[in-house]
């Protein structure tokens, strides 16, 4: 994935932030590229591939700037290439960004006729003519950053320079992380504390929207309105590659927190930004021949895959078949025949998903996993494998590989009605757009997290908790349970808001919470309808909805407020508040969150 890092040192900057760079490679890369401050000059030296060719680029041709930003791309918007690496450029601003630009067609397109000449295929170039504009107009540098970042849309992490101001850099952060590091008579910044371990300890994390103005001694910060916010200076441990906890109390927060961040990441592997299509990899067989998907998967993972089955079913017309892999190892069920059979998982080395993989495998089915580890042994077995990028996952709850794999199944959802032509090529842009919103709707939400703390502390209260929704709704009442119990030990229950009268109701009282995952959806009517049954029996009705909480004409206990997104998004956006819930009541409870008693990370025995 893309890093990021600046520097204002006290000597020249060009190898500091090579070696920096050198510590976010384990992000995975294709091209970086370095710009500095040349005697009131920008100048940059790039190079596709490894970091040693942009080595030895720097050995013939040197930078000796004492300000200056480098980049490790993974490409998004355009082929990895020179021409499109990092960082963008004209002779008055330069920029490096980790994440995606949404509209960076609509400003391309207002700004090349006004004379803005864009040299690569990236969504990144857009920033730099929109801030050169905003300085056109008159704007001074602060003026001209901020302005310009109310006009971009997305999730993003910035750092820019500008010719004739050394000693000057702005940093600014949307849902892609941001850390800078205090030294002394020196300033840095990097995508996470690790790449700033040789330098500093010292770390101020930017929250999203904010922006910052770094100078050689010392830096402000301002969040998106402008005023100026103070964020605390904690040390990190980082030394090594270890992976951290950033500025959050658990590895969890930090996970469900990087989920903009790694959601962009996972999508940029299937879908070409450029273009708004799905750009899906061989998988060896034919979609359009194939005559159904068998899924399966443990825990979170086989949830992931049940809102799959509601997708492949409604966008692809393909039959699905899903069991959890315990089950369907020794079922046995009988498949070959074109058919392929999709494992998801995160560690890739779940006992059960793997032997269910060994199954489908003899059975003579394609097989096709999605996993996170790309070196684990269901990573190794299958026929075909579709990474999620989600970064290695601590906290033993899965969050963000959850919504990554949930990303990966929406783009093979896509991929198979596309060949089938089931899916016309305006749907197909319509939906890949409202993946690419996903992650600026995660942020939205994710920048409203003191309702969660009070909602959490009336569920921590709480024996029993009923989670109910529909549709792709449904999968999301299972998950938001499973991570209520994991974590809280709170005894939840996810249910088909359809099976509530058929038994789920004799529990309802005043004691217990009933959670509804009810987007906007075309089932929305249905669902209210069971929330009203809900509510005439004095059950504690918790909505998490984008309808106004009068559009369900009873009185709710909590109303948590979505952002409006594509039907075909909602999976995706409601993870991320029942994971909060679980998360914020599990703190309130005092357990211990990254590791839930008695649960492990990788169930490698079944
Ligand atoms: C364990 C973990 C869960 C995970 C499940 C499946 O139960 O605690 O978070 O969803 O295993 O693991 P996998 O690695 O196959 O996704």
């Amino acid at each position: 994935m893309c890093g990021i890092v600046g520097i204002i040192g006290e000597k020249g900057v060009a190898p500091d932030i090579i070696d920096a760079l050198r510590r976010l490679e384990y992000r995975g890369y294709d091209s970086a590229g370095i710009a500095t401050i040349e005697n009131g000059h920008l100048e940059r030296r790039r190079a596709e591939g490894k970091l040693r060719n942009l080595e030895s680029r720097l050995l013939s041709e040197p930078l000796q700037g004492r300000t200056g930003i480098g980049h490790t791309r993974w490409a998004t918007h355009g082929r990895p290439i020179e021409r499109n690496a990092h960082p963008h450029m004209n002779g008055r601003v330069s920029v490096v960004h980790n994440g995606i630009i949404e509209n960076f067609r609509e400003l391309k397109a207002a700004l090349e006729p006004k004379g803005y000449v864009f040299e690569s295929d990236t969504d990144t170039e857009a920033i730099v003519h929109v801030i050169t504009e905003e300085l056109d107009q008159g704007a001074t540098l602060e003026q001209a950053v901020k302005n310009a970042l109310s006009r971009l849309h997305g999730a993003f992490a910035l750092a820019i320079i500008f010719a004739g101001h050394d000693e000057l850099m702005f940093a600014a952060r949307q849902g892609s992380p941001l850390a800078i590091g205090h030294g002394t008579g020196e300033m840095y910044l990097g995508s996470d504390a690790i790449a700033l371990a040789p330098f500093t300890n010292a770390i101020t994390y930017l929250e999203d929207g904010d922006w910052a103005v770094l100078r050689r001694d010392g830096m402000q910060i301002y969040d998106r309105a402008g005023a100026r916010v103070e964020r605390p200076l904690v040390k990190s441990g980082a030394s090594s590659l270890l992976v951290d906890k950033g500025n959050h109390r658990h590895f969890m927060a930090k996970e469900i927190y990087e989920q903009p961040e790694v959601i962009s990441d996972t999508l940029a592997n299937y879908i070409d930004m450029t273009t708004g299509t799905v750009n899906f990899p061989d998988l060896g067989i034919d979609l359009a021949k194939v005559p159904w998907v068998t899924l399966s998967a443990c825990g979170t993972a086989y949830y992931a895959g049940l809102v799959a089955k509601y997708w492949i079913e409604r966008y692809a017309c393909v039959p699905v078949e899903i069991d959890i892999a315990s089950e369907m190892r020794y079922r046995e069920p009988p498949l070959g025949s074109g058919g392929i059979s999709v494992f998801v998982s995160q560690s890739g080395e779940t006992a059960d998903t793997l032997a269910t993989l060994r199954h489908a495998k003899a059975e003579g089915e394609r097989v096709v996993s999605i996993v996170n580890v790309r070196t684990s042994t269901i990573a190794r077995e299958s026929d075909a494998l579709l990474p999620t990028l989600a970064g290695p996952e601590i906290g033993v709850a899965s969050t963000k590989a959850f919504t990554c794999q949930l990303a990966v199944l929406a783009c093979l959802a896509i991929a198979l009605g596309k060949a089938r032509g089931v899916i016309t090529a305006e749907a197909e842009r319509d939906l890949v757009q409202a993946l690419i919103e996903v992650p600026r709707h995660m942020s939205t939400i994710l920048g409203n997290e003191k309702q969660f703390k009070a909602i959490a502390h009336d569920l921590s209260k709480a024996r029993d908790v009923l989670y109910l929704g529909r549709g792709t709704s449904y999968p999301l009442a299972l998950e938001g349970a499973l991570k209520l119990k994991e974590i809280s030990y709170i005894h939840a229950e996810g249910y088909a808001a359809g099976e509530l009268k058929h038994g789920p109701i004799a529990l309802i009282d005043e004691n217990v919470p009933v959670i509804v995952v009810a987007p906007q959806d075309d089932l929305f009517d249905k669902t209210v309808s069971n929330l009203q049954e809900v509510a005439a029996r004095g059950g504690q009705v918790i909505l998490v909805s984008d309808a106004a909480p009068e559009k369900v004409g009873c009185k709710l206990a909590a109303h948590i407020a979505l952002p409006v997104v594509s039907s075909f998004t909602n999976p995706l956006i409601c993870a991320v508040p029942v994971q909060l819930l679980a998360y914020h009541t599990a703190v309130v409870m005092g357990t211990d969150v990254d590791q839930p008693r008695n649960l492990a990370k990788s169930v490698t025995v079944e």
